[in-house]
């Protein structure tokens, strides 16, 4: 995939009603820039169909974009380019987020894939409300401030301790510049980093949060209401909340600011379950890159 063929892809998204960042290709691009790959018809030239599994550290993949517009589907376009990513990827570890049960099965009876058994990922959604009197306001000692160039590097080894020791500098950076973007972060006393959190635009009209770090559930909570305080109202009408099954602390916060759990589907992995520091992840990334 080229950078000139990101606006055919996003608009591949909304017809297969996938809710993804805007930018999520060109991001992915400079992670990795040989890991993303499209189908052509050869005639014409025009992208049917693509599959992104990019490397997201030397013993991490992630297949995080899968998708054959809904005119090719059924022809085995689909298995096609997704054999081109394995074979890219080769013998590491990769995730994935199966779309559904079903689609994960098959991943798991053609390509080995396991299924977290404990380990869902929820979709909390809808209007959010912003309520004064039930989300937290202020907590001593923590400054809340926007993400900037002095602060990254701080935020990028918060990040990479709670992420596996996975750097995702570049993630991070190319995310927080990108446009309808919104992003804070949680500073101590100490000037320590001790959470953050990024809100984007997606496509579909869906307004997503993620990710949300925390030391603890009062600094999460904080955070993602200053942050969600910060978006345009028309945005706060249909917000998505990616948050972990097992943790509850993070699904409390999202049903006070008036979300709704709707759908929940597997992680799976290759090899070997990562989870990264579990008791700050108060929502993923993104479905889209990682499985932190
Ligand atoms: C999923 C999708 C990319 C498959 O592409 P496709 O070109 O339509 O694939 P085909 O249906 O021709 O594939 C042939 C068979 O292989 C299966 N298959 C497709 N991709 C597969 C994969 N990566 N691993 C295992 N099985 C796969 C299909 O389900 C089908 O099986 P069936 O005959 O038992 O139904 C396509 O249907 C799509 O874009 N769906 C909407 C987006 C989506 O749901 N993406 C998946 C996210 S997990």
């Amino acid at each position: 995939m080229r950078v000139s063929d990101c606006d055919v892809i996003r608009d591949l998204w909304p017809q297969c009603k996938a809710s993804i960042f805007k930018r999520a290709n060109e991001v992915m691009l400079n992670i990795d820039p040989n890991g993303i790959f499209v189908a052509e018809e050869v005639d014409t030239g025009k992208i049917i169909g693509y599959c992104c599994g990019v490397k997201v550290s030397p013993k991490l993949g992630f297949i995080g974009g899968y998708a054959v517009r809904p005119e090719y589907q059924g022809q085995g376009v689909g298995p096609v380019i997704w054999k081109k990513v394995m074979d890219y990827l080769g013998d590491i570890n990769i995730a994935l987020f199966a779309r559904t049960q079903e689609m994960g099965e098959k991943y798991g009876e053609k390509w080995g894939f396991q299924m977290m058994k404990h380990k869902r990922l929820v979709h909390m959604t809808g209007k959010v409300v912003l309520n004064d009197d039930i989300c937290v306001k202020s907590i001593d000692g923590i400054t809340v401030c926007p993400i900037t160039t002095e602060l990254l590097p701080g935020v990028t080894e918060y990040d990479s301790d709670i992420c596996d020791g996975i750097d995702r500098r570049l993630f991070i950076d190319g995310v927080i510049k990108s446009p309808e973007t919104w992003n804070l972060v949680a500073i101590n006393e100490r000037r320590e980093v001790c959470g953050y959190c990024i809100i984007y635009r997606a496509l579909c009209h869906v307004t997503v949060v993620g990710p949300l770090y925390a030391d603890n559930e009062h600094i999460a909570e904080l955070l993602v209401t200053r942050c969600l305080q910060l978006i345009p109202e028309d945005r706060q009408q249909n917000v998505l909340y990616y948050s972990w099954n097992i943790n509850l602390k993070s699904i409390e916060i999202a049903e006070k600011l008036g979300l709704k759990l709707t759908y929940n589907r597997p992680i799976m992995y290759s090899k070997q379950a990562i989870d990264g520091k579990l008791d700050k992840i108060f929502t993923v990334s993104s479905t889209m890159y990682y499985p932190f």
